[in-house]
């Protein structure tokens, strides 16, 4: 239970949306004569550019344009032509991402092409600043599914922009399903260790990690846990693999109703994840769940605070997801503690470059 969507509640993404042109208008500020050197030298290196480059670009102005029609193009960019370019037999690895995660969504695509799946990865920009950016820098892998959260209404607790902030997951995987794709969501606060796709083992609707920090056996059973103290089971909502049948297709649509089933009050904190638990819990029956091993994907509960079970389970560990702490800082330095935070010492192996 991570407390990752409240934070994500707290930032607003539309305080700068274009921070390039805000920038180029900082520097018209400065006093800078037509005349000085450096200009000189600019338009002169501007000039050798286009004689050299032109025969391949055709009309020179193409120099200047090239950038904006490709960054408004992704605004019209859809979610099943993403999924045409993206996805490899029929899945994808999602994750949605708004501006202040795009740090952990590097972290954890390195970890991803580690394990050679970066191919298959689509970002789900809830921002057109983080749409641009991804896609700028990995064309095609990033995608914006309309319409864009309200922030403002998204903060009225109880209010349907309320509703409509904690229901975008589950919609966007319904909406994944619904064009046929399987998928695995993942929280971009985990990174990869191994690849856990052999780890999807028979055909189930959909896969599931818990969230609790009890210890099982190795050969725990993979049926949906018993319900706990709060009468629900604790399954992160952090890590899914729905396949695009109507038993995961039933689970999200009750996951949408269970959220607005759910009593939100201002003390609550926003968080998908007891309404997904309720949805699991009452269909059981009709719906083939699939609890996958602790040992390979373990909660940050039992992998971060337990030394002696990590070794135990050691050369085991699958996924490691960052929870049970809240804040980013405090994110970064336990992953760089334990160094998972790929970003320092691998960038360069990201598909987006030097983000
Ligand atoms: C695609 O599916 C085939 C058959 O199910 C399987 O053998 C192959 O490993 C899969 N490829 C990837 C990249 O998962
Ligand atoms: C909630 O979402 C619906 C459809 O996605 C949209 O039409 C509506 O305006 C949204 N409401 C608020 C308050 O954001
Ligand atoms: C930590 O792990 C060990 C080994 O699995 C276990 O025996 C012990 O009970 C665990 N400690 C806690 C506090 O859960």
């Amino acid at each position: 239970m991570s407390g990752f969507l409240h934070q994500r509640s707290l930032h607003n993404p539309f305080s700068n949306p274009f921070p390039i042109s805000s920038s180029s208008s900082t520097n018209s500020k400065k006093p800078i004569s037509i005349f000085s050197p450096t200009i000189l030298l600019s338009l002169l290196s501007l000039i050798v550019v286009l004689g050299v480059f032109s025969p391949w670009l055709g009309m020179p102005q193409n120099l200047f344009f090239t950038s904006k029609p490709s960054i408004s193009k992704w605004g019209h960019y859809t979610l099943d032509q993403a999924l045409t370019f993206v996805a490899k037999n029929g899945t994808v690895i999602v994750c949605i991402v708004s501006q202040p995660y795009l740090p952990f969504l590097n972290n954890w695509l390195i970890s991803i092409t580690m394990q050679k799946r970066q191919d298959m990865v689509l970002v789900i920009a809830e921002d057109y600043p983080s749409l641009y950016k991804v896609n700028e820098l990995w064309p095609g892998h990033a995608v914006l599914i309309p319409p864009v959260l309200d922030v403002e209404a998204a903060h009225k607790f109880g209010s349907k922009g309320f509703f409509n902030f904690t229901a975008r997951r589950p919609s966007h995987l319904l909406k994944i399903l619904e064009l046929g794709y399987s998928v695995m969501y993942n929280d971009v606060d985990m990174v990869w260790l191994a690849d856990p796709f052999p780890y999807l083992q028979g055909n189930h609707d959909v896969y599931f990690t818990d969230d609790m920090t009890a210890i099982k056996p190795l050969d725990h059973s993979h049926d949906l846990p018993p319900p706990g103290n709060k009468g629900r089971p604790y399954i992160c909502s952090c890590m899914i693999f729905l396949r695009p049948t109507d038993g995961a297709k039933l689970i999200l649509k009750k996951w949408l109703e269970e959220l607005q089933l759910e009593p939100w009050s201002r003390t609550k904190k926003s968080n998908d994840q007891p309404a997904f638990n309720w949805a699991l819990m009452k269909n059981v029956k009709e719906v083939d769940l699939y609890l996958l091993p602790q040992a390979a994907f373990p909660t940050g509960g039992l992998y971060f605070k337990n030394k002696t079970w990590v070794k135990e389970t050691k050369g085991k560990h699958v996924i490691i997801h960052n929870n049970y702490i809240v804040g980013f800082e405090k994110k970064i330095k336990r992953f760089r503690d334990y160094g998972f935070w790929l970003v320092d010492e691998h960038a360069n192996e990201s598909p987006l470059g030097g983000l």
